[in-house]
């Protein structure tokens, strides 16, 4: 984990920005990026060929033949007759000409843009749900459920939507630099004046702005994360909140940081469109000042051909200076949220770019032997040991039973066997191997039943076969494995089958019915290992013998691990284990049945 830095807020925030969006992003979308922002500057080119063409065209205007540095002896290109000839038409056809090429350009320039920077939104968002679902099981407990919402809906959208605007950001400024060169080239009292008035009032203004625009980038993520936070909150207590009568407490939260949102959007919303008016101004003024200037210091023959040129240039500049205003505005804006992408990434939440999701790992066929060797275990800031000393042996289609009360460390004791933590001190080998050699493949072959079996709001085959992609659902599978743990009867009273949506709206489920679709999920992939936490915590002796039955009828080729502070739930093991305090107890007689190896 980073340290959560403070964020410097310096006059750099454009190179910061384009620093973080750089590293951000993947090689391919940098390539992609500086490719087009190459082309941007060769566009930009053809804008300034323009432009410096527009000084002989206005003095041939004025004087009637083309400037002596085009035509006779001393001229620093030698043009075709007919140009001479016709010197207004040939310049002014050329400056249209590279202006409407230009403008093509731009054209397809904004089309690339948007591509450039839609592909590297969608492998950014890959990329952090690519790492929030492979991140360590620890680290993921240590998340705020809305960080991740916040990168995706609002950090990353704002960040590509940066990545876009600086795309063409370059060629503007270069641009810019040319207009204020050729500013300087025609009249360099009037254009060098022309140019500090226009740093000066637009400096003011972006400056006047930038707090603003600063507070609701800030306010923008926090607002987002807050306001997702409030939703799901207010929807898991749904029924708590309707009989405490607070309710209205999530949703007026949830409201406020909408508020939030709303006017963060609404002042970015207004100080973007309203550069284009403070430009306006601004420039106006200031070529009404270029006319003055330069009639009292040139004399009046010479205002119209300045006046021409700077009027040329601001039809050009004025777009470019625009642009350059936002993309200001929005480096400050996405600055915040360009951090939390920073401080996500530097926390492992960002998966490496190119880690595709890879063959699957195949299951083990057969259930293998799985070993604890004086393990213990203490979870990152406890003081104390959960687990010690913890040495055990699970024989290929053993049925062990973990009994003991609650807190004495059964199911920190089935997360390691998940490979979901790792021990302290011990070792855990599977088939003879450590079991971090070979995570995946042992976790593919385990089927788990948390203690609360947590239901999804949709069809029953999506409860059963949950990551599966809906069309690859074994419907047969599906049935055949709800007949297996008892609830045969209950899919056929469903009125679409498997199709039958459950959650909010669909057919309630009893703790039983829950428990057995539970353990439904855990046998569709056929697992070789089968591992219960809390068989019957919550049920009755009926629905426990229901359930145990269930349990004593599966196959032999599966491993049972079943833990549950009932010993009545654990009688059909094999062996049954005392766990107290975090260590194996010393058994009283009957509850170890003894090992047996199938
Ligand atoms: N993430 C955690 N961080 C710190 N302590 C934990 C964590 N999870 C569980 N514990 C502590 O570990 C002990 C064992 O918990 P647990 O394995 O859930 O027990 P059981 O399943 O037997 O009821 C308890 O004292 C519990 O408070
Ligand atoms: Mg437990």
């Amino acid at each position: 984990m980073t340290t959560r830095e403070k964020p410097r807020r310096g006059t750099f925030v454009v190179i910061r920005a384009a620093s973080t969006l750089y590293a951000l992003i993947d090689r391919d979308d940098r390539r992609r990026s500086l490719l087009l922002m190459v082309f941007n500057l060769i566009n930009t080119l053809f804008d300034i060929v323009a432009l410096l063409l527009i000084i002989p065209l206005v003095t041939t205007l004025s004087s009637g033949t083309a400037p002596s540095y085009l035509s006779g002896p001393n001229a620093i290109v030698s043009l075709p007759s007919w140009v001479l000839s016709n010197p207004v038409v040939a310049i002014g056809g050329a400056v249209a000409l590279l202006f409407i090429i230009r403008a093509g350009l731009g054209t397809l320039q904004l089309w690339w843009s948007g591509g450039v920077a839609h592909r590297a939104e969608v492998d950014l968002v890959w990329r952090l749900l690519n790492g929030s679902a492979t991140i360590s099981y620890s680290d993921h407990l240590d998340r705020d459920s809305g960080e991740i919402f916040r990168a995706v809906t609002d950090s990353v959208v704002r960040a590509m939507n940066l990545l876009g605007l600086g795309l063409s950001a370059a060629g503007d400024l270069i641009l810019t630099l040319g207009i204020g060169a050729v500013i300087i080239a025609v009249n360099p009292v009037v254009g060098g004046l022309l140019i500090v008035y226009l740093a000066v009032a637009i400096g003011g203004w972006t400056f006047v702005a930038r707090a603003r625009v600063q507070r609701a980038g800030a306010v923008m993520g926090t607002a987002t994360q807050a306001r997702f936070k409030a939703l799901q909150q207010g929807a898991l207590l749904a029924r708590e909140l309707r009989l405490n009568g607070r309710a209205h407490s999530y949703a007026m939260h949830a409201v406020d940081q909408s508020g939030d949102v709303a006017s963060a959007r609404r002042m970015i919303d207004f100080i973007i469109p309203a550069n284009r008016y403070v430009l306006e101004t601004v420039v106006i003024l200031g070529i009404v000042l270029s006319g003055a200037v330069a009639s009292v210091t040139s004399g009046s023959a010479s205002v119209l051909p300045t006046l021409a040129v700077m009027l040329a240039a601001m039809f050009r500049g004025l777009p470019a200076l625009y642009r350059m205003m936002q993309f200001t505005n929005q480096c400050d804006y996405t600055m915040p949220a360009l951090d939390a992408l920073r401080e996500y990434a530097a926390s492992g939440g960002l998966a490496a770019s190119g880690a595709e999701p890879g063959r699957p790992v195949q299951p083990p066929a057969t259930a293998p032997r799985i070993a604890f060797t004086n393990v213990s275990f203490r979870y990152p800031r406890g003081h104390t040991d959960v687990l010690t000393d913890i040495t055990l042996t699970i024989e290929p289609g053993m049925r062990l039973g973990i009994k003991g009360s609650s807190g004495a460390g059964k199911s920190t004791l089935l997360e390691l066997l998940l490979g979901l933590r790792e021990p302290t001190t011990g070792t855990i080998t599977v088939a003879s191997r450590p079991l971090s050699d070979d995570m995946a493949r042992h976790q593919r072959g385990i089927g788990y039943v948390p203690q609360t079996v947590p239901l999804l709001d949709d069809t029953v085959a999506a409860n059963i076969a949950p990551g599966w992609d809906a069309d690859e659902v074994d419907h047969n599978q599906v049935r055949a494995v709800l007949v297996r743990v008892g609830l045969g009867a209950w899919l056929d009273g469903l009125p679409n089958g498997t199709s039958t949506v459950l959650g909010p709206g669909g057919p309630r489920m009893s703790g039983g019915q829950q428990l057995r679709l539970g353990l439904a999920r855990a046998l569709y992939a056929g697992p070789v290992i089968l591992v219960i936490d809390e068989v019957t915590a919550h049920l009755d002796p009926v629905a426990t013998d229901e359930i145990v039955a269930v349990l004593d009828g599966l196959d032999r080729s599966i491993t049972q691990v079943a833990v549950a502070h009932d010993p009545v739930a654990v009688a059909y093991c094999d062996l049954v284990i005392d766990l107290t305090g975090g260590r194996i107890a010393a058994s009283a007689p009957g509850d170890v049945v003894g090992p047996i190896t199938a």
